[in-house]
């Protein structure tokens, strides 16, 4: 990754350790010449700062438009919220008096220079998914942490994986001790029972799926 993408992605608010960040790019080196990667929770930018930087890489090697679509309503997450653990006051619109991350992600993809490469979709993961129908080579899915929005993720986006494909979740934590079990109760385990999906890497939460049978659009059980 440039260094200057790099020292962007570190300096951007959020919640993406720099080990599983160079994981996501370079999952994304690998994905993104055979279609599209898409996103689920954006928040300011980080995460997509390291797709980002790999749709540009393959763009360029390439000559066809890479691109990583992220989705998010931008009002933060359960635990975003005042008087949750990973609030940060100075992302809520004080006129509203609601989360707004749109603006400084924004800000964080043009300093970039990723506006061709990482394209925002403003809504709610579950509205968005139900209108989806195009293949994805590399799904991420870094939303809501909760039970229910973790579970909808599941079964709104995972099925659109295509043959071959990778399934990226993050914050995957089988020790409760360790963090919230959502991810990997409501998206990992499912991905992994419904034989559609093998795991072919981890690193730190991060784990990646490849999808080894079926293909986009077919139901998983
Ligand atoms: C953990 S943060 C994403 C962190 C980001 N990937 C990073 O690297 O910093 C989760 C994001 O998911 C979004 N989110 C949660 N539930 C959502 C939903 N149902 N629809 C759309 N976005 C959602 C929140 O607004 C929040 O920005």
């Amino acid at each position: 990754m440039p260094a200057e993408l790099l020292a962007q992605a570190q300096a951007a608010k959020g919640f993406m350790p720099e080990d599983e960040g160079a994981a996501l790019h370079r999952l994304g080196l690998a994905r993104l010449p055979h279609g599209p990667a898409l996103e689920v929770g954006t928040y300011c930018g980080k995460s997509a700062l390291y797709l980002g930087a790999a749709a540009q890489a393959v763009s360029a090697a390439t000559g066809r438009d890479a691109v990583v679509f992220t989705v998010d309503h931008h009002r933060g997450s359960e635990e975003n919220q005042a008087g949750w653990e990973h609030h940060d006051p100075s992302v809520v619109d004080p006129e509203i008096g609601l989360m707004d991350t749109l603006g400084v992600f924004r800000k964080n993809i043009a300093r970039a220079g990723l506006e061709d490469h990482v394209i925002a979709i403003v809504g709610q993961s579950q509205t968005v998914a139900a209108h989806w129908r195009a293949p994805l080579s590399l799904l991420f899915i870094d939303g809501g942490h909760g039970e229910q929005p973790a579970r909808d993720d599941f079964q709104g986006w995972a099925h659109w994986v295509e043959a071959g494909g990778c399934l990226a979740i993050h914050d995957v934590f089988e020790d409760p001790a360790e963090g919230g079990r959502p991810p990997y109760e409501q998206i990992y385990l499912p991905a992994l029972a419904s034989g559609a999906f093998t795991e072919v890497e981890a690193v730190g939460s991060l784990r990646v799926l490849q999808r080894t049978s079926g293909a986009a659009g077919d139901p998983l059980a």
